[in-house]
C-alpha cells in the first residue's frame, strides 16, 4: 500500500457533533480520555488537522506526558510525532502554537495561493511545506508523501470536512469515537463527517472491534472501516 495505516479519532456528543454550532473548540473529551489521546499520539508516526482546525483553534499537537515522550526517545524516536496539516491558502502568524510547539517535524501542505512571505516565514520555522500547483491539495499525494517521509501510522484528529474527505477517498483503516454523555444540537454544529455526505446505499460500513464504558459515562467505541466498500 501508498499510504501510512490511518486512523481517525474524534470526540463527539452522543448526538455525534464533533463541536457546539458556536465552533469554538469545545472541550468534550474527559481528563481520562485526554490521557488515552495522549498515548494515541505518542504511538503515531504523525498526527493531522484539517485547516479549518489548524486556523482556529491553532492546535499544539504535541504528547502531552513527559513520561511518554521521554517512552519514544529511548525507542529511538524524536520525542513527539510530525505534525501535519493542509489548507490551500496557510496563513498562519508566526508565533502560533503550532508552530512553536515542539520540538516536532512541520509538514504542510498548500497550493500557490499561499504568499510567498507565508512560505517564507514556515521555512524559517523549519516547516517542511509542499506546494501544489493545482488548485486544491489531492489528499493522495499527502499521504504518498506522509509515506515516504518514513510515516507508518498516522493519526488523525478532525476535523470534520477532512474526515470525510479521507473516509470517502477511501484513506481510513480505523476509528476512535470517544463519545461524551452530552447533546449539543444545532445544524451548523460539525459532526464526525460533514461534506456533501453519502447516498443510504454508499454509506461506508463499519465493523465494530472495541466497546467500552466508562466510570465517567463517557463511551469509547472503535471501529475499522469494513473492506469493499
Ligand atoms: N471533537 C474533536 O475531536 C474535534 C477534532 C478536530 C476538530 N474539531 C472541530 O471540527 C471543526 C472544524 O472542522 P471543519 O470541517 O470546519 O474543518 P477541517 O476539517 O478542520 O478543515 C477542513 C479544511 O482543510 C483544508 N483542506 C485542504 N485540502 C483538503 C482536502 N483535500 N480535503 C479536505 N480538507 C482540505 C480546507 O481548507 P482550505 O479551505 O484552507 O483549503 C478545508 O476547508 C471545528 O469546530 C473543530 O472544533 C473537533
Amino acid at each position: 500500500v501508498n499510504r501510512p495505516y490511518v486512523f481517525i479519532n474524534v470526540a463527539a456528543s452522543a448526538d455525534g457533533k464533533i463541536d457546539t454550532a458556536e465552533r469554538k473548540g469545545a472541550t468534550i473529551s474527559s481528563p481520562r480520555d485526554r490521557q488515552r489521546v495522549d498515548r494515541l499520539r505518542a504511538e503515531s508516526d504523525a498526527v493531522m488537522v484539517g485547516g479549518r482546525t489548524l486556523h482556529d483553534e491553532d492546535p499544539r499537537l504535541t504528547v502531552k506526558s513527559e513520561a511518554l515522550r521521554a517512552e519514544r526517545v529511548s525507542l529511538g524516536l524524536p520525542p513527539n510525532p510530525a505534525k501535519v496539516s493542509l489548507s490551500s491558502r496557510l496563513e498562519l502568524k508566526g508565533d502560533c502554537r503550532f508552530l512553536n510547539s515542539g520540538p516536532a517535524r512541520i509538514l504542510l501542505f498548500t497550493t500557490s495561493r499561499t504568499s510567498a512571505e507565508q512560505l517564507d516565514m514556515l521555512r524559517a520555522h523549519q516547516a517542511e511545506v509542499d506546494v501544489t500547483p493545482q488548485a486544491a491539495v489531492d489528499l493522495g499525494h499527502v499521504m504518498r508523501t506522509l509515506q515516504d517521509a518514513g510515516v507508518r501510522r498516522l493519526m488523525v484528529e478532525g476535523g470534520a470536512t477532512l474526515n470525510f474527505e479521507l473516509l470517502r477517498l477511501g484513506l481510513v483503516d480505523e476509528l476512535f469515537i470517544f463519545v461524551a454523555p452530552l447533546i449539543f444540537g444545532g445544524e451548523k454544529a460539525p459532526g464526525l463527517a460533514s461534506g456533501p455526505g453519502f447516498a443510504r446505499q454508499a454509506a461506508l460500513s463499519l465493523r465494530l472491534v472495541q466497546s467500552e464504558q466508562w466510570e465517567d459515562e463517557g463511551v469509547l467505541l472503535r471501529y475499522q472501516l469494513r473492506k469493499g466498500n
